[in-house]
């Protein structure tokens, strides 16, 4: 599979929110990543479903939802509701992860479970089969605009090993200090989605970056 682009929103202007969705509709971008934050589960509060709303009403490509909050199973109506079409949820703020997830699939969402850097991709392995997508976090979640933490490539590489041994066609998706810079040793690694913010949206041509990312050129 080709892999895919999800710029994430969160180092956005606000103030210019609509300006920046019509760069990424017109942009090769594949998905819109959205990141959700509460203030508890991490030290941070970004925005909620009003946002989603209007988001969802001008974007013209899925959303990619990572939800960094705790006990999300609360809202996973709320949030297909928003227009979520993907639903990440963190394996930290999750008791009942099994279960979590097939709410989320028979809400009609792809289901997504997100590993903090400390976590072990080895504890994903009776749940490997349910997921359809596993965010790796390459920074510690909370912030746009941090360095991405290089011990990641050894947990993209044995999670693509677990995937191949079992089987299952979960995506794997990296989320944290992504850019041209890392992008192609990323891809190498086993990454199927690249979610990158202020690579992206800080750079002159973010069109041009974005095509950058997708053709590794
Ligand atoms: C961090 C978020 C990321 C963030 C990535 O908690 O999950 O999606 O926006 O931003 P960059 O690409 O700027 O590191
Ligand atoms: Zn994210």
């Amino acid at each position: 599979m080709a892999h895919l682009i999800a710029p994430s929103l969160l180092t956005a202007d606000f103030g210019r929110l609509y300006e920046v969705i019509e760069l990424i509709n017109k942009s090769e971008a594949d998905w819109f990543h959205i990141d959700v934050m509460d203030g508890v589960f991490v030290p941070n509060i970004s925005f909620g479903f009003p946002v989603i709303e209007s988001i969802k009403k001008l974007a013209e490509k899925p959303l990619d939802v990572h939800l960094m909050i705790v006990d999300p199973d609360k809202y996973i109506d709320t949030f297909k509701k928003a227009g979520a079409d993907i639903l990440t949820v963190h394996y930290e703020a999750c008791t009942h992860l099994h279960s979590t997830l097939q709410k989320i699939k028979s809400a009609g969402m792809k289901a997504g479970v997100s590993l903090n850097p400390h976590t072990p991709v080895h504890l994903l392995e009776e749940i490997i089969t349910e997921a359809d997508m596993i965010l790796i976090m390459s920074v510690n979640p909370g912030f746009g605009a941090q360095k991405f933490i290089e011990h990641s490539y050894e947990k993209i590489k044995k999670l693509k090993k677990m995937i191949f041994s079992t089987k299952s066609d979960t995506l794997i998706e990296v989320d944290g200090g992504v850019g041209i810079n890392n992008a192609k040793n990323l891809i190498k690694a086993g990454v199927d989605v690249l979610v990158a913010g202020n690579s992206i949206l800080s750079s002159e041509n973010p069109i041009e970056t974005i095509h950058k990312l997708k053709t590794l050129s």
